[in-house]
């Protein structure tokens, strides 16, 4: 052993500067560990003549003193900076993408359908999606043996008894939950999901969403109706749209009606998406039938009312020309991007 040597390591012990933990053991390890530089100086002492043993003894030992206080400080500063947040990463390396996602077209759409009613005055209100046949079918009208109450059209949760469980199969239900809970008069509207026992096809499904709306006071008229759909269809496809009322009938209204908007693709001329027609079908509506308020313990000489219910997705298929209704329930993403752009409409 050397002077020089002991001194090498002197040098070494000063210059080291080992920030994280991970690097401070590492050094533990190379001035202090089973093959450490230290751990060798002290193996070479054994075989040093005896008259230098002192000399060389207690130089070693201060350096072996030395080394451990210093690692243990920077040990110290390491476990420091870990409690204050971590050893400082490289914060000029890229960051990790965050993918920002987009509203779904069908929320965009029901978005955009009750704020046009909330500025005409209408509360929001929603229901079960699990109800019972009197909600869904008894307080609307719906005759004993009428076919939507059938197998073919219902999910049935429950059947066999008076008052059978079911996935609702139309948001008029709420309708009657309304009913029953607000005061009159009542200006209400109900989006929500329904559900139809439908082979999934491009142009039906066994899930999708309406629109529900109900208006009842005193001296309500066909012409209170007829006015508050053109203002909506106005403001949903634009201010020079006209609409069109055809006869139909529902159980839950008299007379009832279906309404069209003239085409806002070809503006009344004729194509593809109106079928030549120049009228595109939106919504059903009608005065609520007498039966239905009876039923609902509303006096029918003394109120009366009309209701409307369209479908979300057709509102959507018509604003966006996206004619398959499967694209809105399979969560491509490529699909689902296309709409980024009308969050910011
Ligand atoms: N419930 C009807 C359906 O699912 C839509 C509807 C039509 C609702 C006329 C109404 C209405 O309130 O008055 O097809």
């Amino acid at each position: 052993m050397t002077n020089e040597q002991i001194q090498q390591v002197v040098e070494e012990l000063k210059a080291l500067n080992a920030k994280t933990a991970k690097e401070v053991e590492e050094a533990r390890v190379r001035f202090l560990g089973k093959k450490g530089s230290i751990t060798a100086l002290f193996e070479e002492f054994r075989e040093i003549a005896p008259e230098y043993k002192k000399l060389y003894g207690k130089a070693l030992n201060v350096l072996k003193q030395e080394a451990i206080a210093k690692i243990n400080e920077l040990k110290e500063i390491a476990e420091a900076d870990i409690a204050a947040g971590g050893p400082k990463e490289d914060l000029s390396l890229p960051g990790e993408g965050f993918e920002l996602g987009s509203r779904h077209p069908v929320s965009i759409v029901r978005q955009e359908i009750v704020d046009i009613f909330r500025k005409f005055g209408y509360d929001v209100a929603e229901g079960p999606e699990i109800e019972d046949d009197w909600h869904v079918f008894g307080a609307l009208n719906f005759p004993p043996n009428h076919p939507a109450r059938d197998m073919q059209d219902t999910f049935f949760v429950s059947a066999g008894h008076e008052n059978p469980v079911l996935l609702r199969t139309h948001t008029s239900s709420v309708q009657v939950r309304a009913m029953e809970k607000m005061p009159l008069p009542i200006r209400v509207i109900c989006p929500g999901r329904v559900f139809r026992n439908e082979a999934i096809s491009a142009r039906a499904h066994c899930i999708f969403h309406q629109v529900e709306g109900l208006y009842i006071d005193e001296g309500v008229t066909f012409a209170d109706l007829k006015q508050a759909i053109l203002l909506f269809a106005r403001e949903m496809f634009g201010p020079d749209t006209a609409i069109r009322m055809r006869p139909s009938y529902f159980p839950f209204t008299e007379p009832s009606s279906e309404v069209d908007v003239s085409c806002n693709i070809c503006h009344g001329k004729g194509c593809n998406i109106c079928k030549g027609t120049g009228w595109l079908e939106i919504l059903g509506c009608g005065m609520v039938d007498p039966n239905v308020l009876e039923a609902n313990g509303i006096d029918p000489q003394k109120y009366s009312g009309f209701a409307f219910g369209m479908g979300i997705e057709r509102i959507a298929m018509l604003k966006w020309q996206v004619n398959d209704l499967r694209h809105y329930f399979e969560n491509d993403l490529r699909f689902l991007h296309e709409f980024d752009t009308a969050l910011e409409v």
